[in-house]
């Protein structure tokens, strides 16, 4: 049985379609990777998994249990994380406090919490000098750097990322990359991502959005293959990015 099953889901806001009869299954253990323009429907897509959109139609189920509809805090409650777009860090609180929040779903005493915030640093040690500070100035990679370690706080069975390498310089988007194929080992990833070369290079599976509908599905060296599609969907010819490959 897939972690995740996906079932001709259709998601609206008022007039506009945003996702039609999509389907599409994650297998434990696996990163799925979303490819697709601006406006494919890549976010609304984790948005209906983690509650913060109510499907029109379809079904979406989470270890064989029908998740669609539900609510977000029940959701995260049976261990799904999202990461969202953007970088949402709350400024007065110090960076170790911001990781700890992403496991406020759990029944761990603070003191456990903490220990396991400062475990985060050795994923993420480029911001564990931030960890104590109060009025800290986090680049654009280090913010992105607290919001997965926030995201794996919560001990997610399935981990959302929406473009964790939005905006950002090539080296730090390595960086991040690399992160995720650290993540990989122990959790389940749904990944988003604009970049083709990039989000294929970590994961089991891709799929390609295009004004809300799947048009393309398969194993990365599979999608890499076809040179037409590869030039109309994945941003041009080529294989994925050398040196991080899944496997
Ligand atoms: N809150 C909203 N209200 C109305 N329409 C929305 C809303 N959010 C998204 N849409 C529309 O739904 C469609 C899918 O948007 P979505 O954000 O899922 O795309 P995306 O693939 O994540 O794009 P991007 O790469 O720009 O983040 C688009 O047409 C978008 O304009
Ligand atoms: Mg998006």
């Amino acid at each position: 049985m897939p972690l995740l099953e996906i079932n001709d889901l259709n998601v609206r806001y008022g007039e506009i379609v945003a996702l039609r009869g999509v389907s599409f299954n994650v297998e434990e253990g696996q990163v799925v990777t979303l490819l697709g323009a601006n406006g494919a429907g890549k976010s609304t897509t984790l948005r209906a998994i983690s509650g913060l959109a109510k499907p029109a139609s379809g079904d979406i189920l989470f270890d064989g249990k029908s998740i669609a509809g539900l609510g977000p805090e029940a959701i995260v409650r049976m261990g799904i994380s999202h990461v969202p777009e953007g970088r949402r860090v709350f400024p007065g609180l110090t960076v170790k406090e911001n990781i700890m929040l992403g496991g406020s779903n759990r029944k761990a005493s603070k003191a456990e919490l903490s220990g396991e915030a400062d475990a985060m640093f050795d994923l993420f040690p480029d911001i564990r000098k931030f960890s104590g500070a109060l009025g800290w100035t986090l680049s654009g990679g280090q913010l992105q750097m607290v919001a997965v370690a926030r995201g794996l706080m919560a001990k997610p069975r399935l981990l959302l990322l929406d473009e964790p390498s939005l905006g950002l310089a090539p080296v730090i988007v390595q960086a991040v990359f690399r992160i995720i194929t650290e993540i990989r080992l122990s959790t389940t990833v749904l990944l988003v991502e604009q970049n083709a070369r990039m989000g294929l290079s970590v994961a089991d599976q891709g799929y390609v959005l295009e004004t809300g509908r799947i048009v393309l599905g398969g194993k990365p060296e599979d999608l890499w293959a076809n040179e037409a599609i590869a030039a109309a969907y994945l941003g041009g010819h080529g294989k994925p990015a050398a040196g991080l490959a899944a496997h």
